[in-house]
């Protein structure tokens, strides 16, 4: 969770382009800065970033819609990344999504209303022999395999 921020993100973006070092200039590895520090990539740090780099918005903007890992929004107060690749697919992973995102009451992708919950696709988290698998505020959760699973979710991301 990001703390409030006052520091303009033109200085966020100055500060920590200054700490990459020998980095200096690497595109991907700032953006990633800027969202471990800012929670989130939106389009005022995209116009900063552009401008510090001297590149045009469309080349980052391209960058952080490319990439899935970059949110364009700050995230809910708790974070729920399905996996949608091939071995949890192949679990049952499409109905438990869908159950999923219903039991939560927000769609992939999206931050629920309220601002309790984000729910974001990754891709593989390296346990696919007991997938359907996520992560929980960062914590993984093996085995979602039926309403049991997605209610013990449910019960995390309410608090
Ligand atoms: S495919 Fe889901 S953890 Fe690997």
């Amino acid at each position: 969770m990001t703390m409030e921020r006052r520091e303009p993100v033109e200085a966020v973006v100055a500060r920590l382009l200054a700490a990459q070092g020998e980095r200096r200039g690497a595109l991907l590895p700032l953006l990633h800065d800027l969202q471990e520090e800012l929670g989130f990539v939106g389009e005022e740090t995209v116009a900063a970033v552009a401008h510090a780099m001297n590149l045009s918005r469309a080349e980052v903007h391209g960058v952080v819609s490319f990439y899935h890992d970059f949110r364009k929004a700050p995230a809910g107060r708790h974070v729920v990344k399905y996996c949608r690749a091939e071995s949890c697919r192949s679990r049952g992973g499409v109905a438990i999504e869908t159950a999923l995102a219903d039991r939560l009451r927000v769609a992939m992708g999206e931050t629920r209303a309220d601002g309790q919950v984000t729910l974001e696709p990754v891709y593989c988290l390296g346990l696919c022999a007991i997938g359907p698998n996520a992560l929980v505020d960062g914590a993984p959760v093996a085995r979602i395999d039926g309403a049991a699973a997605i209610e013990r979710i449910a019960a995390t991301v309410a608090a």
